[in-house]
């Protein structure tokens, strides 16, 4: 990864995480941008911020007691803003899960009252392409990657590295990678998707974002959706 790329990361992780007002509670995205705001939320609470976080993955969890942000859960607070990473955005729409973590991402975004999105310029589309990732149970692997294909999907079991055989994901399932093309409709992509027995969650968050927090080598745009 370039100099410039981990630049933008850190200026979009840092600007969302100064966006947090003291009191609140803060959904704790995943993968290495969102890495950026809570190692900024740690610092904020260092200096006196008053806030819990709900972390969406083991990573963020680990990240979080690092920066000792006091955690708590969905059974028992409400976040009021998310900060979290994407693997693409196209017109305020998401693709997720290329660290496999959008299952819980989508619990903890969704819930939020609002998302703020940290992402660097090589995230940005103009309609989504990338591959969705699809959380499924390990026994519906196959009927799922049929179902895929009757939508037009390419599917791909995703691998593990430096491990043989597939990634398990924090919730004990596997990963399709669904290859699509252009997404024109992600709505009703999603809506497919979700409808298939034995998808835990797939990759698509649509209409979930509320604030992009665009990083560049030179400084941060922030846009509504
Ligand atoms: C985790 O499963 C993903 O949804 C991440 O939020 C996404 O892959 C962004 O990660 P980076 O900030 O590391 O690119």
């Amino acid at each position: 990864m370039g100099e410039d790329i981990t630049v933008a990361k850190r200026r979009a992780g840092r600007s969302a995480a100064e966006a947090v007002e003291d009191g609140t509670v803060v959904g704790l995205g995943t993968g290495s941008t969102a890495a950026h705001a809570i190692r900024r939320l740690g610092e904020r609470v260092d200096a006196g911020l008053d806030v819990e976080g709900i972390p969406t993955s083991f990573q963020a969890r680990e990240l979080a007691r690092e920066a000792t942000i006091p955690l708590t859960s969905l059974d028992v607070a409400t976040p009021d803003v998310a900060i979290d990473g994407a693997d693409q955005v196209a017109d305020g729409q998401l693709i997720k899960g290329g660290g496999a973590a959008h299952a819980r991402e989508k619990i903890v975004d969704t819930a939020a009252d609002r998302l703020l999105v940290v992402v660097d310029p090589r995230k940005e589309a103009e309609v989504l392409d990338e591959p969705v990732p699809v959380e499924v149970l390990p026994s519906a692997r196959s009927p799922v990657a049929d179902a895929v294909a009757g939508l037009g999907g390419d599917t791909d079991l995703r691998a593990a590295r430096r491990k043989d055989g597939p990634v398990v994901t924090d919730n004990g399932n596997l990963v399709l990678d669904c290859a699509f093309g252009p997404i024109e409709n992600p709505e009703g992509l999603a809506g497919s998707l979700a409808s298939i027995p034995g998808v835990v969650a797939h990759g698509l968050f649509v209409d979930v974002a509320d604030e992009i927090h665009a990083g560049t080598a030179d400084g941060v745009e922030v846009r509504s959706v």
